[in-house]
């Protein structure tokens, strides 16, 4: 049975999740954006690579929401990227019209999908979709953890010297400069990284991981990452597809997991075909418990502000 994935947004990050995607064969992909051309050029363009490439999804490009028909999975890529100064936060207003007004055009044609929210500020763009999709919490999914981890890994692993498949890397919290990498449980080939590195190292990795987002947008100066970014969407498509009760950190709908109530968080999750399946929960020390409240905290001072 064929798959479909329609993504919402054909700038960088949608167009670039929809290569990854049609590459490994995972579905066919409806792009969708409000500009006329561009979402049909770049499904023409992709679609023409898949006899150099070997693949056989199909892709549309359209700007037409009926298109996306039935959809197993929707990502929601559209909004404003950042510039160089600005936080993710600085996003909100605008961004939250554009969440809002595509949930209700997903959810019309394609209600029983899951939902995977990319926009920015992530946490608050997903509690956005939550709310106004009114599916149940297991379909609805933000991308951050997996995005902030990668990051992580790649530091910790060019640090070391070692491949980054014997990096596992644990990132909690909001996808904002409150993240909370949490080093006693990132390990190489199983071996915590506290074991590996003095302190000062770890220290700076974990900043250079919380800023890692800004650090890219500083260097391309005209909008924000999206390999990385549409790798990760990629892994959880990816995972819940193949139905792979694979733990990744997510951002989830909490409600008291974690002592967060009523609020999306990133935590890990097992991703499998029913979107996540449980919110894997862990014990923390208590001045891990305190950055991961006051990552919700922040995330729910912007949830306040739109009122979700
Ligand atoms: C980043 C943006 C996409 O972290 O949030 O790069």
């Amino acid at each position: 049975m064929r798959r479909k994935v329609t993504i919402v947004g054909s700038g960088n990050v949608g167009a670039t999740a929809a290569h990854w995607i049609v590459d490994k064969e995972l579905a066919d992909v409806v792009l969708i954006d409000i500009v006329e051309g561009v979402p049909q050029g770049k499904a023409l363009d992709l679609l023409q690579s898949g006899p150099v490439e070997g693949f056989d999804s199909h892709l549309v490009g359209t700007n037409d929401y009926s298109d996306s028909a039935d959809s197993d999975i929707v990502v929601i890529t559209a909004g404003l990227p950042r510039k160089p100064g600005m936080s993710r936060d600085d996003l909100l207003m605008k961004n939250y019209a554009i969440v809002k007004a595509v949930t209700e055009q997903v959810v019309r044609y394609s209600p029983r999908c899951i939902l995977i929210v990319v926009s920015n500020p992530l946490d608050a763009m997903v509690q956005t979709a939550y709310r106004v999709s009114g599916f149940p919490k297991n379909r609805v999914i933000g991308m951050a953890g997996i995005l902030d981890s990668a990051r992580f890994r790649t530091f910790i692993a060019q640090e070391l010297s070692v491949s980054v498949e014997n990096v596992h890397a644990f990132v909690l919290g909001g996808h904002g400069d409150t993240m909370v990498p949490l080093p006693r449980y990132s390990t190489v080939a199983g071996i915590p990284i506290t074991e590996l590195m003095p302190p000062e190292r770890i220290d700076a990795l974990v900043q250079r991981t919380a800023n890692g987002g800004a650090e890219i947008v500083g260097l391309l100066k005209t909008g924000s990452a999206y390999y990385a970014p549409s790798a990760a969407v990629t892994e959880m498509v990816e995972a819940i597809f193949k139905d792979k009760r694979k733990i990744l950190p997510c951002a989830a709908f909490l409600e008291g997991e974690y002592g967060v109530n009523g609020l999306f968080v990133g935590v890990p999750v097992k991703l499998g075909r029913n979107g996540i399946e449980e919110v894997v929960q862990i014990k923390l020390r208590p001045e891990e418990e305190a950055a991961l409240k006051k990552s919700a905290a922040a995330v729910e001072e912007l949830v306040e502000i739109i009122k979700v």
